[in-house]
């Protein structure tokens, strides 16, 4: 199964080839290699953050001292945001990197990849989560079906009016759908930025917090590539986010192929899901929950 093809793997007629083609196309014209700087910037720990002469790789570090993080100069409202990650290899116990985009606001947005270190061998838990005005409590677990210390490999977010789809490499693992209609706040209104953070998260990230931050083992370093950004920028005088690629019908659903991937993940690799909490978290959980694939 690590053989996926690349890109979407539409199969469904010429609508879906010009979508592909014109997605290349997309991607070829906006330069795949904006450098970090024209798009990013640090956001804390200047000193545990490093970037490779030619601009392409930054390098964030977990020391006694600090973490480290950068986030997005603009503020996006819908887009597809792809981010190429390479995590700390080794012991990464109670460490968590968290790629996400967030609106600062008081009652947030927010769509999370946090990948939560463990010992070696365990393998890193990838934790998903959605907030919306405000509301989280939407985590989802998977075990990822490689490495991700040992090499780059693709973190993306397709955002749209219809439905957010997280994938790896590709590979959807996870659909949060517009519910409004089932009284579900959607994510729409609240442009947000693209941030990464490395941080100590011991009290909880590995198996519940028990296993804790191994010092002798720092600094601890997550790398990142990848910094083009195809999004809608959101400023008070830009037209609204609408007629983008990601807002064609295509991308309101997923395809059959990417359907058959997303239960492949939660068959074999998801082990926790929010939906399927049965601790008593939710007395009954939460609408989205009947309908999501
Ligand atoms: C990054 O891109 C900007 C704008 O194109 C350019 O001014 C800058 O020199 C580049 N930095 C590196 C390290 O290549
Ligand atoms: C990640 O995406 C890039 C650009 O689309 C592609 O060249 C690369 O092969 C992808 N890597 C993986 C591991 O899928």
């Amino acid at each position: 199964m690590k053989n996926f093809p690349r890109l979407l793997g539409f199969k469904r007629g010429p609508l879906h080839i010009c979508s592909v083609l014109f997605m290349i196309l997309n991607f070829l014209l906006q330069g795949e290699s904006s450098n970090f700087s024209e798009n990013f910037g640090i956001l804390w720990g200047k000193d545990q953050f490093k970037l490779s002469n030619d601009g392409q790789t930054a390098h964030l570090t977990l020391d006694r001292a600090s973490g480290s993080g950068f986030s997005s100069r603009n503020e996006y409202l819908f887009g597809s945001f792809n981010m190429r990650i390479k995590l700390i290899a080794g012991n990464s116990a109670g460490i968590v990197t968290a790629y996400y985009l967030s609106s600062a606001t008081s009652a947030h947005d927010e769509i999370d990849f946090e990948f939560l270190g463990n010992l070696p061998r365990k393998g890193y838990h990838l934790q998903t989560n959605v907030f919306a005005t405000g509301v989280g409590n939407r985590e989802q677990r998977i075990r990822l079906w490689f490495d991700p210390s040992a090499d780059f490999h693709n973190y993306s977010i397709v955002w749209n009016q219809n439905q957010i789809v997280f994938s790896v490499d590709s590979v959807p693992i996870r659909v949060f759908k517009n519910n409004e209609g089932v009284g579900v706040p959607y994510l729409k209104n609240q442009p947000m930025k693209i941030i990464s953070t490395l941080w100590n998260g011991e009290d909880w990230a590995t198996d519940g917090g028990r296993v804790k931050v191994d010092w002798s083992k720092a600094p601890f370093v997550a790398s990142y590539q990848a910094f083009e950004v195809d999004g809608c920028v959101a400023s008070a005088s830009s037209e609204s986010c609408t007629g983008h690629w990601w807002d064609q019908s295509l991308f309101s659903g997923l395809s059959r192929d990417q359907l058959k991937k997303l239960r492949w993940v939660k068959r074999k690799y998801m082990f926790y899901d929010y939906c399927k909490d049965k601790s008593g978290r939710f007395s009954t959980p939460p609408p989205e929950c009947a309908i999501n694939p």
